[in-house]
């Protein structure tokens, strides 16, 4: 399990234990964590599990796809550290890292 600390569009703070291997949507849909509407399940397709990642921890993310890429291309509140949190497998390096939902 990995810590994930998720700050919420309203200011509050929510810590959860992410179990490594899963997505990052679904992390925080099974922490209850609102703003991840994942409407297309996962399948890059949505962009509701939009989230921006803490700098130090997002340089070190594998690359973002192609499909991850030009989904992002379309949001207009992106953001340098954007990404798809169903893109982002959940591993031990994360510990602690800080995820913004808007
Ligand atoms: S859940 Fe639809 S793009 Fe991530």
């Amino acid at each position: 399990m990995t810590q994930i600390i998720f700050k919420l569009a309203n200011g509050d703070i929510k810590v959860v234990q992410a179990q490594n291997g899963v997505n990052l949507m679904l992390a925080a849909v099974e922490n209850n964590i609102s703003g991840i509407k994942a409407i297309c399940n996962g399948g890059c397709n949505c962009a509701t599990c939009h989230v921006m990642i803490e700098p130090k921890f997002f340089e070190k993310l594998p690359s973002k796809s192609p499909d991850e890429q030009q989904l992002l291309a379309k949001i207009r509140t992106k953001q340098p550290t954007s990404r798809l949190a169903c893109q982002i497998m959940v591993t031990s390096q994360m510990t602690g890292m800080k995820v913004i939902v808007k």
